[in-house]
């Protein structure tokens, strides 16, 4: 959601501030502006819609200069229109600002500078910001420090700012308090930017601000401070991946390219973590007796990280005799669930950005819980709040529909609960060997699936266009079967609905005829859930749906009942989550490419939702 970048040094800004914007395209947004210190003056340019609009604009009226901030917006106060589009400008325009997060004070400051004469020509929370900054150094502030400093106390909220002044035009600045932000170092150029991919083919260090700290940043050097103005030695970090991570790779789409990082993600998990000899290291520092204690678990987040937690629950349960329970961030944070100081809160986030986890987790450790993360993007504020964090390391995600990141953080689950179990005694030595053994497995099978892609296409084809789809599974494929549904909503916009199987019979039977298609995670297992699977799909035939199942390889049974099928090869019944979700990202893949919509940049999506 919104995203920000910035740039100081001796090249052409503009260039460089939409080629930042393009890379920051996955995180959504609805407009797009920048603004470019030019012969002494700010100039802007703002156009709604996609950034070639915006591009289209630059090649008619260029702007030149060499420091300029830039802004994709994700409309939230004010609907998306070049006067809403950021940057935005003080009355005397020469202060320029652009923002991710929300100014939830912004009417009162909003009337009180107006009394005092201030002009808004917005809808926006963010103007509030340029016009307060100018009004402090009418007001004494000595310094473009100073007045940002003034203001920022004033603000409430969440913010990741990045600021030009017409008349210090040596450097640019930037703040953030709850929305991300870093700073990227080159060679006598710096930048500002939300994220590390916006900028991954110009730098290779960076500095993660922190909440409440402020930076300024000239070509040569960057110099930070907290909101009291006290001076921070900031922590420059090697950035661990390639620029090659954020590029398509030859795919048509990000999406595709992320579906095919699977298996080579997988891999990579089971080797950092496993060792030859069958020792599993979640790199926690949370210590072994600290497990063997714990007699609760609370997992927390949203989209499809909230899917990996309904399966982190279902493992953990099954695998340690905690007791645990998962729900949505943005559910937990207003409920009053009674935790206390000894239940272990695990957010599971890709992004490390989300609002609703992240105040998740700050209301758990006012409790004073401990918080194990699970998430993806180093640097992130849910890593930084966490005490213990497994990183899935999948790389950049760059398509809106999470796919890498989804099964890896199952993997993780898996990796997670079996040295839970192992270090409880829940499990003998030899019992986790086996599972890891049949862990092991897992990748290929998600390759084998990948491999399958054109039959998997053809049935994506075949079913793209009715108005709805149901998905239903049981047990361990119950998660699986509400992201699958998610998948397909998102990127192909078919309504779809995902169900415990079990429940057909309480309410979505009545959907079923001829034109819906059914998608039944029907993989076989040990226990009965086949069996019970089996009958739905039953009651589904006698209703004349179009069935879709995905099934274990060689299953002749399933053959005879589903018009369609997906075949997936036998792994262990925890892990087939792992294994069948691969098959339905491909399945919802195809149906929205062949309902023509634009797959990694799904309409209305924010690949991070930072605010409420
Ligand atoms: C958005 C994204 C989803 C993601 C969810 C949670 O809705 O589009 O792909 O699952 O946020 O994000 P997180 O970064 O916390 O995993």
């Amino acid at each position: 959601m919104c995203g920000v970048v910035g740039y100081i040094g001796s090249k052409e800004a503009a260039p460089i501030l939409i080629d930042g914007l393009q890379r920051l395209e996955y995180r959504g947004y609805d407009s797009a502006g920048i603004a470019v210190l030019c012969g002494g003056k700010i100039e802007s340019s703002k156009e709604v819609g996609r950034l070639v609009n915006l591009e289209k604009m630059l090649a008619i009226h260029p702007i030149k200069g060499t420091r300029g901030i830039g802004h994709t917006r994700w409309a939230t106060h004010g609907a998306p229109s070049q006067i809403n589009s950021h940057p935005h400008l003080s009355s005397d325009g020469s202060i320029s600002v652009v923002h991710n997060g929300i100014i939830e004070n912004y009417a009162e400051l909003r009337e009180e500078l107006s009394t005092k004469g201030h002009k808004f020509i917005s809808e926006t929370d963010t103007e509030v910001v340029p016009h307060l900054i100018e009004q402090s150094l009418k007001e004494g502030a000595k310094s473009p420090v100073e007045a940002i400093l003034r203001t920022l106390k004033r603000l409430r909220g969440a913010y990741a700012l990045g600021i030009l002044f017409r008349d210090e035009p040596d450097a640019i600045y930037c703040a953030r308090k709850g929305s991300p932000l870093i700073i990227g170092l080159g060679e006598h150029e710096n930048f500002i930017a939300s994220d590390v991919p916006a900028i991954i083919n110009r730098i290779k260090k960076a500095i993660y601000l922190n909440d409440g700290e402020v930076a300024v940043l000239r070509a040569d050097s960057v110099e930070i401070c907290t909101i009291e103005g006290v001076a921070v030695v900031p922590e420059i970090k090697e950035i661990s991946f390639q620029a090659e991570a954020a590029e398509c790779a030859g795919f048509e789409t990000f999406m595709l390219k992320e579906i095919h990082e699977q298996p080579r993600i997988l891999r990579a998990m089971l080797e950092k973590h496993v060792s030859a000899d069958g020792k599993i290291d979640i790199g926690s520092s949370l210590s072994p007796d600290y497990f063997r204690k714990l007699n609760r678990i609370m997992i927390v987040s949203c989209g499809t990280a909230y899917h990996a937690g309904m399966y982190g629950k279902l493992l953990l349960e099954n695998l340690t005799g905690i007791a645990v329970e998962t729900d949505l961030a943005s559910e937990f944070r207003y409920r009053d669930p009674k935790i206390d100081p000894g239940t272990l809160i695990i957010p599971v986030s890709q992004s490390g950005e989300t609002a609703d986890t992240l105040a998740s987790i700050r209301m758990a450790k006012e409790w004073g819980c401990r918080i194990c993360a699970i998430c993806n993007v180093e640097g992130s504020s849910v890593v930084r709040e966490s005490d213990a964090v497994f990183f899935t390391n999948c790389g950049p995600e760059i398509g809106v529909a999470s796919t890498k990141a989804y099964t890896a953080q199952l993997m993780a689950f898996a990796l997670f609960a079996l040295y839970v179990a192992g270090v409880r005694g829940n499990l003998t030595p030899e019992q986790i060997k086996s599972y890891l053994t049949d862990l092991q497995e897992v990748p290929d099978a998600v390759h084998y699936v990948i491999q399958k892609k054109e039959e998997i296409r053809a049935i994506g084809e075949k079913h793209h266009d009715g108005p709805s789809s149901l998905y239903l599974g049981r047990k361990f494929n119950y998660p699986t079967a509400l992201e699958g549904a998610l998948k397909n909503k998102e990127i192909s916009y078919q309504h779809a609905e995902g169900y415990a199987a079990g429940e057909m019979k309480h309410g979505p039977i009545a959907l079923i005829n001829e034109a819906l298609p059914v998608i039944c995670i029907c993989t076989k297992t040990a226990d009965e859930v086949y069996e019970k699977m089996l009958s739905n799909i039953k009651e589904v035939e006698a209703r004349s749906g179009r069935i879709i199942a995905v099934a274990t390889e060689g299953d002749t049974e399933i053959a005879k009942l589903a018009g369609d099928i997906i075949y997936v090869p036998a792994v262990r019944d925890e892990f087939t989550p792992i294994v069948n979700v691969v098959g339905l990202q491909l399945l919802a893949y195809y149906a929205a490419r062949a309902r023509g919509t634009d797959i990694d940049k799904p309409r209305n999506l924010a690949k991070s939702v930072t605010v409420e």
